[in-house]
């Protein structure tokens, strides 16, 4: 089948520089040979990294707004990136996205989610979100400033602008639903984010839970929640996983996913066949070094799962 791959080598989104080298070491290291030999995939899109720097606004100063920072460049690279991921899913092609820090997914997500509307007479798409954070912070309850905090509040239009260059260009049919948003795997989720996740009833999973339930019930949790007539997205951010694990990401936390149970997730997905995108986000192979091979075999197992291969 039919594979755009979209390569987003950005970090605007945060501070730490490196994480734009994360679609080339995962390339490197051969995630897209292995798409093609191993699971059939019939591959379009960049096959090297398409610059995504060169859209950030030249020549121009780009002061914080509201607190956030970068705020200029962060919007036109994801209003770019969400025209071509749209351009993809406009094919029929499930659209695999190499970041990049995750506020590449208000790009991917807004162009998926206005892509299943014009080719599903109207229908929504569910996100499952697979993150130690929620990034559901609007620009006023964030501490950091950091866009990579914020893009689940600008994709469900928590967060709203009155600014076209500030994420003015996203409109309604590029938005989704906080009912048909699951969070897998958090664990550092701030103040004002419970807060915005309790009154929307946002429906999370923790790691709690997993503790709790184990990632066989959550998993069928999280699918009953969306329903089997929903196309999914999933936006993995290495960080779900364990520092044991993935230790080259900006912002790891303890106790977190093991690599067996994020291969679980995304091998649930799969199985569902609804899924019809995947991010993964936040490895940056500069980081805890001695880790970076580890961080960036663990992200191509996951791409991997998402995308059928079996243990069997
Ligand atoms: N909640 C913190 C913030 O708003 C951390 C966000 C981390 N996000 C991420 N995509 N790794 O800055
Ligand atoms: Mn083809
Ligand atoms: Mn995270
Ligand atoms: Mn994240």
């Amino acid at each position: 089948s039919e594979l755009g791959v979209v390569a987003v080598d950005f970090s605007g989104g945060q501070c730490k520089p490196g994480v734009d080298a994360a679609p080339n070491a995962l390339i490197s290291a051969g995630l897209l040979e292995q798409l093609r030999h191993d699971l059939g995939y019939d591959l379009h899109g960049d096959s090297d990294v398409h610059s995504y720097n060169d859209y950030i606004p030249k020549g121009v100063p780009d002061p914080d707004y509201r607190g956030m920072k970068n705020p200029l460049s962060v919007s036109a690279v994801t209003e770019t990136l969400s025209s071509r991921v749209y351009a993809q899913a406009k094919e029929g092609r499930f659209v695999l996205t190499l970041g990049g820090d995750h506020s590449i997914a208000i790009g991917t997500i807004s162009g998926m989610a206005k892509a299943i509307r014009e080719r599903l007479a109207g229908k929504d798409i569910a996100v499952i979100w697979v993150d130690a954070h929620a990034d559901i912070n609007t620009p006023e309850t964030s501490d950091s400033g950091n866009i990579h905090g914020m893009p689940v509040a600008f994709l469900t239009g928590l967060a709203k602008t009155d600014r076209k260059d500030i994420f003015g260009w996203l409109h309604t049919d590029q938005l989704i639903s906080v009912n048909k948003l699951v969070y897998i795997g958090l664990r550092d989720v701030d103040r004002g984010e419970k807060q915005i996740l309790r009154e929307n009833g946002i429906r999370a999973f923790s790691m709690h839970d997993i503790d709790r339930h184990g990632i066989g019930r959550v998993m069928e949790m999280a699918l009953a929640h969306i329903g089997s007539d929903t196309p999914i997205h999933l936006s993995f951010d290495v960080d779900a996983l364990d520092p044991q694990w993935a230790p080259s990401t900006g912002t790891p936390v303890r106790g977190g996913l093991t690599l067996r149970e994020g291969d679980y997730i995304a091998e649930c997905v799969h199985e569902t066949g609804q899924l019809i995108a995947m991010d993964l986000v936040e490895v940056n192979p500069s980081l805890e070094e001695k880790g970076a091979s580890e961080t960036i075999r663990a992200g191509c197992s996951l791409v991997r799962c998402a995308l059928g291969d079996t243990l069997l």
